[in-house]
């Protein structure tokens, strides 16, 4: 069982990847690792935040981690909300707001067209790797479906007459950008 700490406390993330990495590995969270602290991600790209966050870990354990930032970019805001999705309406992550802002910001808008990226960020015995998964879809008129978390409810992935939040945790992770950039870093950790 390889012991490895994802960078992160919010416990949708924890299970999505958790189910992708399958039984050989055994995530730590950063506070079973005795970090409280908030993990600054103070970076202007998904792959600075994903990088800063797996540092911070790194610099306090010493051990082996990853993190990972992810962002909706839609095509006709110029890629926004971005690397500001978690703050895209609030200081805090008020899901609810958020897609609300998205959904006024995109009024009158015909094209629709969005996708989620995700960049991992893995320090392996003091070395950094980075991962990239994305999927490609397009912005709901109005949310839809019970499941997931952030903007899943508004999010219709490309192929699909439902929205991410309309799915089970499996189907998502099949072909989620978290789930294709989970699917990369195991393959390199399983060499
Ligand atoms: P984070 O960098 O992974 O914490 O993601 C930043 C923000 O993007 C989150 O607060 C969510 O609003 C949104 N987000 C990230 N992953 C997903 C997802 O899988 N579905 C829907 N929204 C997501």
């Amino acid at each position: 069982m390889t012991e490895i700490i994802f960078a992160t406390n919010n416990a949708h993330k924890l299970s999505e990847v958790q189910a992708v990495l399958g039984e050989g590995f055994r995530l730590l969270t950063p506070r079973e690792c005795g970090i409280c602290e908030d993990i600054p991600e103070t970076q202007p790209s998904l792959e600075g935040n994903a990088s800063q966050k797996a540092h911070f870990i790194y610099d306090r354990t010493g051990r082996n981690c990853f993190a990972d930032d992810t962002g909706l970019e839609v095509y006709a805001l110029d890629g926004a909300p971005g690397v500001h999705s978690a703050r895209y309406a609030t200081d805090g992550h008020d899901f609810e707001a958020n897609n609300r802002l998205l959904l006024k910001n995109m009024e009158g808008i015909t094209d629709r067209r969005a996708r989620f990226r995700t960049v991992i960020s893995l320090i392996l015995d003091g070395r950094e790797y980075l991962f990239e998964g994305r999927v490609e879809g397009r912005i709901a008129e109005e949310p839809s479906g019970a499941e997931g978390f952030g903007y899943d409810p508004l999010f219709i992935p490309d192929g699909y007459s439902k929205s991410f939040a309309e799915m089970s945790a499996e189907e998502k992770n099949e072909i989620s950008h978290r789930g294709r950039a989970v699917r990369k870093l195991v393959e390199f950790l399983r060499g």
